[in-house]
């Protein structure tokens, strides 16, 4: 499935706040279109936002037509600020920007048609990684997971959250490629429901069993030994191995540890942050109450109940069994193994 497509100089989304009911694309024609797809969530996800926003510096730099070379990387500061405003917990789209903005800070004296060339060279190069860094991930979370196992997820780490393929869900189509027989449990994932819109959605149309549950469901099937093991993606990742994730990603690690059930956090490298020390600096966004009060426009709660509606929560690093990366699996003491990884990777570069 192909939810991110750059045609014809316009960036094509396929709009995520209406799945499953709704199979639209959108078109993105400017870089502020393309923020206002990530502010209201049509494309979400710490891999796919960070995507979209490198087509959208491409936007930025397609649409100015006012002729010198300042004035491009006056546009194009614009253009990174704003959309580095649009959410603040996944660093995959700070990384991103600043990959983009290396390309035009280096590329001064081209022209506008040559920097537009490069720039689209550099989010497509972005884009096609991640399903590649995917792959890698799923074939080495796959050891992980046992044939027959049950496996609880929550949010969505799938092929929508990423360029393709997924995460967590990498690890899950992997294992069920190589012909194990598992099973998933997905969280729905309140208040946006991302588990069972997207996750639902994603595997039922690849014919991966999936039950849902509801949030509060999880523990008890914990409890009743019906949970092998536990796989979720990440949005931000500090050099400790503490890990932002969707909210409600911390009382499953927490029930995880206290019924010894292996959790496991599925992320790219790109998902670290190693300027942050530890997790409680992560930025953590709180939404719009609304999505809490309603459902569909309909209203839940009192109109005007105080809310609070935090997008994401931190897990600390001793409650995750393993780190499945693109370079292979991490394990703790995670201080040590994640500086180790980029060593290699720095090494080889
Ligand atoms: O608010 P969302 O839907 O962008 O949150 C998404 C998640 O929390 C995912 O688990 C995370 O971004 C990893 S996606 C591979």
């Amino acid at each position: 499935m192909q939810h991110i497509k750059w045609e014809n100089g316009c960036l094509v989304l396929l709009d995520q706040t209406l799945l499953p009911s709704e199979e639209r694309k959108i078109l993105c024609r400017t870089y502020h279109d393309v923020a206002e797809a990530i502010v209201k969530m049509r494309i979400r996800g710490a891999p796919a936002i960070g995507v979209a926003a490198a087509y959208g510096i491409v936007l930025a730099a397609q649409g100015y037509d006012e002729g010198d070379s300042s004035g491009l990387v006056k546009t194009l500061d614009e253009a990174k600020d704003l959309l580095a405003s649009t959410r603040p917990t996944a660093v995959n789209l700070f990384w991103a920007l600043e990959r983009m903005e290396q390309v035009w800070l280096s590329n001064q004296a081209q022209g506008r048609e040559e920097t537009v060339r490069l720039l689209a060279e550099e989010a497509i190069g972005i884009e096609q990684e991640d399903i590649a860094k995917n792959k890698e991930i799923g074939r080495y979370g796959s050891t992980l997971v046992p044939d027959r196992a049950a496996i609880l997820t929550h949010c969505n780490a799938g092929a929508l959250a990423t360029a393709g393929y997924g995460t967590a869900l990498g690890m899950i189509r992997y294992a069920h490629q190589e012909g194990k027989k598992i099973m998933v449990y997905a969280d729905e994932t309140r208040p946006v429901l991302q588990g069972a819109r997207l996750t639902a959605w994603e595997l039922t149309e690849e014919k991966i069993p999936v039950t849902l549950i509801t949030d509060n469901t999880a523990g008890y099937l914990m409890q009743q030994g019906k949970i092998d093991l536990v796989i979720v993606g990440a949005d931000r990742i500090a050099a400790n191995g503490d890990v932002a994730n969707k909210i409600g990603t911390y009382s499953l690690a927490i029930l995880a540890y206290h019924h010894q059930i292996p959790f496991y956090v599925a992320a790219p490298l790109s998902t670290f942050d190693r300027k942050l020390s530890e997790g409680n600096s992560i930025p953590i966004e709180e939404r719009n109450p609304d999505e809490v009060r309603m459902l569909n426009g309909v209203l839940l709660a009192p109109e005007n109940v105080k809310v609070y509606n935090a997008a994401f929560d931190v897990t600390p690093a001793q409650y995750i069994t393993a780190i499945i990366t693109d370079e292979g699996l991490l394990k703790p003491p995670y201080q040590t193994a994640i500086a180790d990884v980029f060593r290699k990777r720095e090494g080889r570069q």
